[in-house]
């Protein structure tokens, strides 16, 4: 069981006005938000952020994309935070995600997919950290 994860509303998503929507099904799924706020990455931090994907053919143009405009990063919890975020949210490839999950709902493309969600309790504390100090969070 783990009690926190991390998201962020991702450019696309944010541009097309999609924003209160997302948040309103995250909070309808039992999380409550820790911390957020709306801010834009440089090249060089998106890179920094995805450093794990370095070596993927896709990661030039994801940082590209994700500095393209602003995002909305958070801090949620609720208990089992990290696996039931990435059942909310869908498969990276919307064309793939259930009917119902955010991707499904928001994403335009497998790049363009609306939202991010940790994949492990480390990553969610790693990311988390990335945008927010510990005196920002509830
Ligand atoms: P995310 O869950 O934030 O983690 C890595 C991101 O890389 C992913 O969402 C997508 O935005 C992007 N991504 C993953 N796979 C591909 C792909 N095959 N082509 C383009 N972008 C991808």
């Amino acid at each position: 069981m783990t009690n926190r994860t991390f998201t962020m509303i991702k450019p696309d998503a944010v541009e097309a006005g999609n924003t209160g929507a997302i948040i309103k099904l995250i909070e309808e799924a039992g999380f409550q938000i820790v911390a957020l706020k709306k801010t834009q990455l440089t090249p060089a931090q998106a890179g920094k952020f995805y450093a794990v994907h370095s070596a993927r053919p896709f990661y030039n143009d994801l940082c590209a994309y994700m500095s393209s405009g602003a995002i909305v990063p958070m801090i949620l919890e609720k208990d089992n935070a990290v696996a039931d975020f990435r059942t909310l949210i869908g498969a990276t490839n919307p064309a793939q995600a259930a009917e119902g999950t955010i991707r499904k709902l928001f994403a335009k493309s497998i790049e363009a997919n609306a939202i991010h969600g940790s994949d492990s309790d480390e990553n969610a504390a790693i990311e988390g950290s990335f945008f927010f100090a510990q005196t920002e969070q509830f």
